[in-house]
This record gives structure tokens, sequence and C-alpha cells, in this order.
């Protein structure tokens, strides 16, 4: 079961204390920024095909990727749903993790199939029944120039509980975002194709500046000067009855993106994938963001204009609700998106 941050004396729980008050001195107390950042540990973590304790999950100071950001990730959920603890597109997250490790050119040294398994057996191993799923692939220690040479390729899979990233409050009845003054990087710059964790530089940035400014997320425009996606987040809007989300290109191909359009399509909602300014933004009946992490999270307020009525609209409503049929096993269409944790 995943340990409680204050019921041992592990070097984690001390760490989890120190960021938990550094967090309520910049942002304040009941703040969901404090909870966001206090990783609750569960038993052990995957690495390189065997398990290790959560707290000797360690690599060398001169590993390559955390120098030069080359490591590629997932950011993964699974529910707990009313068919049992179910991993939600896990072969779509898989799948995205292998693309973005191609687009590298990193080799993950085993096959989505092993993958796919050890991230079950992570999640049965720590006997969790909900949590969030983190796989990282990076290159190793060896060379130290940027050509990385023959640094191995090292794999590791971290499950924890995680609720909901941009807090509950948040969930229900929306939040309040910061056009960035940061922008995504250009189609021919980092590759934002690939969840490449060099790619995060600029998503911190942009959302450090927003939670100092008193905001709960930045939206980040494109080179262009179009709305892109937030930092960690793809975005939607509805105009007029017909939604839009921005096409493919300066963006993270989301598959929670993907699955809101088909539950859209389904619908037989109006549906584009379309380039909009921000000012298009402003006057938008509704706004939302999609993710793995943030799931569908109603955007209240831009730059200090409410977003229609200020409160979560018809569509986002119906849309999440429809969100989390699907992830909790409510909804019998989409059960191929669903891969249980125990089989039988
Ligand atoms: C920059 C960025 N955009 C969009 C998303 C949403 O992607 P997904 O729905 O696959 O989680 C994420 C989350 O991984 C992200 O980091």
């Amino acid at each position: 079961m995943p340990r409680a941050a204050s019921n041992n004396g592990t070097l984690h729980t001390l760490r989890t204390r120190e960021m938990r008050k550094k967090t309520i001195d910049n942002f304040g107390a009941g703040c969901y920024k404090c909870h966001l950042l206090m990783l609750q540990a569960t038993e052990k973590i995957w690495m390189n095909g065997a398990f290790v304790k959560w707290d000797d999950a360690k690599v060398h100071i001169l590993t390559h990727s955390l120098h030069y950001g080359t490591g590629v990730f997932e950011g993964i959920r699974c529910y707990k749903s009313d068919l049992g603890s179910a991993v939600f597109r896990l072969r779509e997250h898989v799948n995205r993790l292998f693309e973005s490790a191609h687009i590298c050119q990193i080799q993950i040294p085993f096959t989505r199939e092993a993958v796919i398994e050890a991230i079950l057996e992570t999640i049965r191993v720590n006997k969790i029944d909900a949590c969030y799923i983190r796989p990282l692939a990076y290159l190793g220690y060896g060379a130290m120039g940027i050509f990385p040479k023959e640094n191995p390729v090292q794999l590791s899979i971290a499950v924890w509980p995680w609720g909901s990233y941009l807090g509950d409050e948040g969930l229900k009845n929306g939040i309040r975002v910061k056009i960035s003054s940061f922008t995504r990087p250009h189609v021919n710059s980092t590759m934002v194709r690939s969840k490449t964790t060099a790619n995060y530089a600029n998503s911190l940035l942009a959302k450090r500046e927003a939670l100092k400014d008193g905001y709960d997320e930045a939206m980040l425009l494109d080179t262009d000067g179009y709305v892109a996606e937030g930092s960690g987040e793809n975005v939607f809007m509805v105009r007029k009855g017909v939604i839009k989300t921005p096409p493919l290109t300066s963006i993270l191909e989301g598959i929670t993106r993907e699955t809101l359009m088909q539950l859209a399509v389904d619908r037989k909602m109006r549906l584009v994938e379309e380039r909009f300014t921000r000012d298009e933004l402003y006057i938008a009946d509704e706004a939302f963001f999609t993710g793995t992490a943030a799931e569908i999270t109603p955007i209240r307020e831009v730059d200090n204009r409410a977003i229609g009525s200020g409160k979560p609209g018809p569509v986002t409503k119906e849309l999440q609700a429809a969100y989390f049929d699907c992830v909790y096993g409510r909804d019998n269409t989409h059960k191929d998106w669903l891969s249980f944790v125990h089989a039988g």
C-alpha cells in the first residue's frame, strides 16, 4: 500500500515535508498546489527489468539525460473502475513512448508488450487500485559529450497515487489561466510530437510564471501567435455550437484529446481542428483543458476575462461526464480503452 508521507522517518518523508513547507511559503496553505507536490511513495519502482525499493531507485549524477534533457516519458492513469482496476488507454501510451523514443533516436531495449506487462506488474506489486504511472526511458552513464555514443538506454516505471492535477475545485468549477509570456517551441526546434523531458523546461517556465502571478495554469501560444496548449494539457474551446481544438503542429498529440474528439463524434457534436487566436478564446462560450493528469478541466477565466458565464458550460460538463464514464468502466462502447490490472 502507498505509504503516508508522515508515517515513517525515511528520507522521502523528510523531503516531502520540506517541499510542502516551501510550497506553502510560496502559495499559502490550503492551496491545491501544495497537494500537487506531495508525492506519496509506494513500495517499489521497476528499473531495467527488476524491482527496487522506492528509496533505492537512484541514478548516477553523470546520467546523460539528466544533463541534456534526452529522456522520453509517459503519464498514464490507472483508475479503480466499476469493473476492477484498469489502466486507461495503456497501449496508446506505450505506443507514444516508443514513438517519442524513435523521434529522439533512442532504442528502448524492451518490446512494447514487455513494457505493457511491466506497467501492469508494477501496479500489482505495489498493491494499489488507482495511480499515476510514469515510465521514463533515458540515456544512462557513459560518454559525457552531447553525442551520447553508446550510453545505455534505461527504462524505469514508477507508480503513485495522484489526485486531480489541477485540484478537485478546478475540476468542478473551472480554473483561471494566463496566456504565457513563453512560446511553444517552433516545429523544427525540439520536436514537440515527442514527449521529451527537454520540452518540459518550456512548460516549467510557463507554469511557474502562471502560478507566481496567481493563476492556476499557463496557456502557451505557438510561434505564429495562435493558441497552442497548456503546460501539460491540450485545449478545446466552444463557440457558437462548434468545438475547436488546435491542429497537431506545435502541440503534443494528446491521448485525452483524441479520446475527447471521439466522444464528441459519438455525440454528433460539431468539432473542428483549427487554429484560433487568444482573442477568440476570450470570447468563447466554453473552454477546457484535456490531459491524462488534468483529465477534463474546465477553464473559467483567461487573462482575467470570464469565459462564457464564468462557469463550466453544458458541452464541457457533458464531455467531462462522458470521459469519467469511460475511465470508470461505465461506458460499454469504449471498454476496449481499459486494460485490467488483474486478469479474469
Ligand atoms: C504538453 C502537453 N500537452 C498535452 C498533454 C496531454 O496529453 P495526454 O492527453 O496524452 O495526457 C500533455 C500531457 O501529457 C502535455 O504534457
